[in-house]
């Protein structure tokens, strides 16, 4: 889908059919011949705010594309939307573009029969003016790369494992100031990373260790750390997940492609900051030599971890990769992690949930959820729950050894705080928004979040 300026002065041709756009829905679209379009005349956008201008603007794609419309024509203007001027107009342009390509993206790389039919040209009809070229512009960078986030989260376990997703990540970095490197099952090994290489003893799909190291700061400048998790299909190891609670699996690595994603993003911006990000690639299989419960592992860190479920690896891949963080000095540690099942439970699908000592930046991740669209929530990272991390045998263990069924969320942050030690730290469990629901108008399959945040995050911290 192409994104076309056109300035307002511009008089529609007889192709176009003026079509006002209630404040409610985009229902009214009209066949005209071969070209269709929908205009959106200004119309009454005064309760439109920052959260609903979004839906507004997928929910116009949604139906462009169900009555098969080939060009759509927006009228749009900045001062029509008083209760979205908080962010300016840049971020006004940037969050239409943004929901557009958003919206328009169908994951069809295994459709057999390739569709005929696209949406491939918005005409955005404003008054012009730098804000707009801008705005446009940087939604424009940032959606492309979300939509390859979502690619790449939504391809089968068996066509993305940790080997292909370091060669996409490879492919996908290429040209941009960017470098990678992919550290191989030996090279973790002698880094004595003992929870990636455990957890990824059940597979015949070796792990890789991926590296991005972004350079458009300063020299001096302490770069933000990301850590992607990247456990390519999580089947839940020998304690093996029943039935449809394994499918899905394949995206178990979406914390590690929206690392990749917006690390894609900040290099095509050309951001002038430092950022690195970390991704331990792993397949969570079956096989002979897969983990077994009350193994203990050694970590990079030197802590030993019981582990007492196999199912909680994602905890065990990433305690390593926050240890490796460590040699970066960081300014900012982000841990990014399809982590836990009751993640969901306690906040339901409309939320990242966030969990940090500081509440500082407690508060501002929450004031960019907001600002980017990849809206977050907090939970506690309290020392009542330390407990629950106490090892057996060794010195603490992946799931609490004693009674507690709860707060699984808080747990598996509370495991991660291990090996965070004195870095200033958030850890994001996206397992709520792994996958879209209904009302974010939004493909079946990956969210591509939180990629928009990690840009956002880079952008403003
Ligand atoms: N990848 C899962 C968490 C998950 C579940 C993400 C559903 C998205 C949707 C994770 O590795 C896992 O299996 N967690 C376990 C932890 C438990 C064994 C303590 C869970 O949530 O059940
Ligand atoms: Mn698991
Ligand atoms: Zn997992």
């Amino acid at each position: 889908m192409q994104i076309k300026l056109e300035k307002k002065t511009k008089k529609f041709g007889g192709a176009y059919t003026n079509i006002v756009c209630k404040e409610k829905g985009v229902e009214q679209l009209v066949r005209e011949g071969k070209t269709v379009s929908l205009e959106v005349v200004a119309g009454k956008f005064s309760k439109v705010t920052p959260r609903t201008l979004r839906t507004l603007i997928r929910g116009m794609v949604q139906s462009a594309k169900k009555n098969k419309l080939e060009k759509i024509v927006l009228e749009l203007s900045f001062t029509d939307f008083p209760k979205c001027s908080e962010y300016g107009e840049e971020w006004f342009w940037s969050t239409v573009a943004e929901n557009l390509i958003l919206a328009d993206y169908e994951y069809t790389s295994y459709k057999s029969k390739k569709p005929h039919y696209a949406l491939s040209e918005v005409a955005l009809v404003t008054d012009g003016g730098k804000a707009v070229q801008n705005g446009v512009a940087h939604g424009t960078t940032v959606a492309v790369e979300i939509n390859v986030c979502r690619n790449l989260a939504n391809t089968p376990g068996s066509d993305m494992t940790p080997a292909i997703l370091a060669e996409k990540t490879k492919a996908i970095l290429k040209g941009t100031k960017a470098v990678v490197t992919i550290l191989d099952e030996k090279k973790i090994e002698k880094l004595g990373m003992g929870g990636v290489i455990g957890v990824g003893k059940g597979s015949k799909h070796k792990p890789r260790f991926i590296i991005i190291e972004y350079r458009g700061g300063k020299k001096t400048e302490k770069p933000i750390v990301f850590v992607g998790k990247g456990v390519t299909f999580d089947t839940g190891g020998l304690q093996i997940k029943p039935g449809m609670a394994m499918y899905e699996m394949h995206m178990d690595m979406s914390g590690g492609a929206s690392v990749i994603a917006s690390l894609s993003a900040i290099a095509k911006l050309g951001l002038k900051k430092n950022v690195i990000g970390l991704i331990p690639a792993v397949e969570n299989g079956v096989g002979d030599d897969a983990i077994r419960p009350g193994d203990v592992l050694t970590m990079m860190s030197g802590a030993t971890v019981d582990v007492l479920h196999t199912d909680a690896e994602g905890r065990l891949i990433l305690a390593d990769a926050l240890h490796y963080a460590r040699k970066y000095e960081p300014k900012l540690v982000v841990d990014i992690a399809t982590l836990t099942g009751a993640s969901l439970v306690a906040i339901g699908q409309h939320a990242n949930v966030i969990m940090t000592k500081d509440r500082a930046l407690e508060d501002a991740f929450r004031d960019l959820g907001e600002e980017s669209g990849d809206y977050t929530f907090p939970l506690p990272l309290w020392d009542e729950y330390k407990q629950y991390t106490k090892g057996v045998h060794g010195d603490i263990s992946n799931i609490p050894s004693s009674d507690s069924k709860y707060g699984g969320t808080i747990t598996a942050g509370m495991f991660l705080s291990h090996f965070t030690k004195k870095m200033k730290w958030v850890h994001i469990d996206m397992a709520p928004r792994m996958t879209s629901v209904g009302s974010d108008k939004l493909a079946k399959g990956a969210t591509g979040e939180p990629t928009r945040l990690l840009v956002k995050i880079v952008e403003k911290l």
